[in-house]
């Protein structure tokens, strides 16, 4: 499926790629309710600069204004380590309520003393506490988006915090997975588990056949197509190159290891958990902490 199509029964959904960090944004809806969601946003950022700009958030709120839709959530997958967030600023502009997992607090633990948050009195700091974000979800947790019906699944490994929001008939995965000939997240960022990832896609691939699995990246170079968004459970079972269905845990885990050996550090990683770690409040002052990574 591209960005321009919508479904016909379930949710509708549309897609926004954003060519720079090859992440997909959506806007989910019932059809026949104005109520959407919005899963992870992109605010647009120049680190050489140190630059941001809305243009990536402003397509998507002038796709929600269009329609007449009204936010009711801006929810993030997880802490992303490729791409601002730009849930704070989509927030002040349509309303609605930013969430993500409570595992977030794992991750909070974990970058804390990299950036210092609260001995160094930053200029930014980020609460421990989880208070940045609206709402902190449970595992297993139900909540509705207008008239729909969502939850969400628990699916670390790309990160501990990492979350599947169940909303219809579809299944929007942030980097638990990917389309079939790309495979799945890599897990080498701190908390992340090749072993969880493996159980995590066997959770999704546990899900209805006719599912619509959405992707939070795609990586279509070298593959003669264009960028790409979902596939069926079927789909992913039959053809995943990394996690189909026929992939033994050792199997996987092992070529997860090998993948991510030596595997770069994406470009805005320090940007983005700062920002993405105060739910997407720029502040005045990004850091970047010299040989700690
Ligand atoms: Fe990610």
């Amino acid at each position: 499926m591209t960005a321009d199509n919508s479904e016909a029964r379930g949710p509708a959904v549309r897609g926004f790629f954003d060519p720079a960090t090859a992440t997909w944004t959506y806007v989910v809806w019932g059809e026949g309710d104005n109520s959407c969601a919005v899963i992870d946003s992109v605010l647009d950022y120049d680190p050489a600069a140190g630059r941001t700009s809305t243009a990536s958030a402003d397509k998507v709120i002038s796709f929600v204004e269009s329609r007449g839709l009204r936010v009711e959530w801006v929810l993030e997958t997880h802490i992303h380590a490729d791409h601002l967030t730009a849930a704070q600023y989509i927030k002040k502009k349509t309303g609605g309520k930013t969430a993500i997992s409570k595992h977030i607090l794992d991750v909070l633990k974990t970058w804390e003393p990299i950036f210092h948050n609260a001995a160094d009195a930053p200029p930014n700091p980020f609460p421990m506490n989880g208070s940045q974000f609206d709402h902190l979800f449970e595992d297993g947790e139900a909540f509705k988006i207008g008239a729909l019906d969502a939850r969400i699944i628990h699916t670390p490994g790309h990160t501990p915090a990492d979350t599947s929001y169940i909303i219809g008939s579809s299944v929007f995965v942030g980097d638990s997975m990917f389309l079939p000939d790309v495979g799945a997240g890599r897990c080498d960022f701190p908390g992340g588990s090749a072993e969880d990832s493996y159980d995590s896609t066997r959770k999704l691939l546990a899900l209805p056949d006719e599912t619509r699995m959405y992707v939070g990246h795609d990586y279509p170079e070298g593959k003669n197509r264009r960028p790409q968004c979902m596939a069926t459970v079927a789909e992913q079972k039959q053809a995943n190159i990394r996690a189909g269905v026929n992939i033994q845990k050792s199997a996987f885990v092992a070529q997860r290891r090998d993948a991510d050996r030596g595997k770069p550090v994406p470009e805005l990683l320090l940007p983005s958990l700062q920002v993405n770690l105060r739910a997407g409040d720029v502040g005045n002052f990004i850091r970047i902490p010299v040989n700690r990574i």
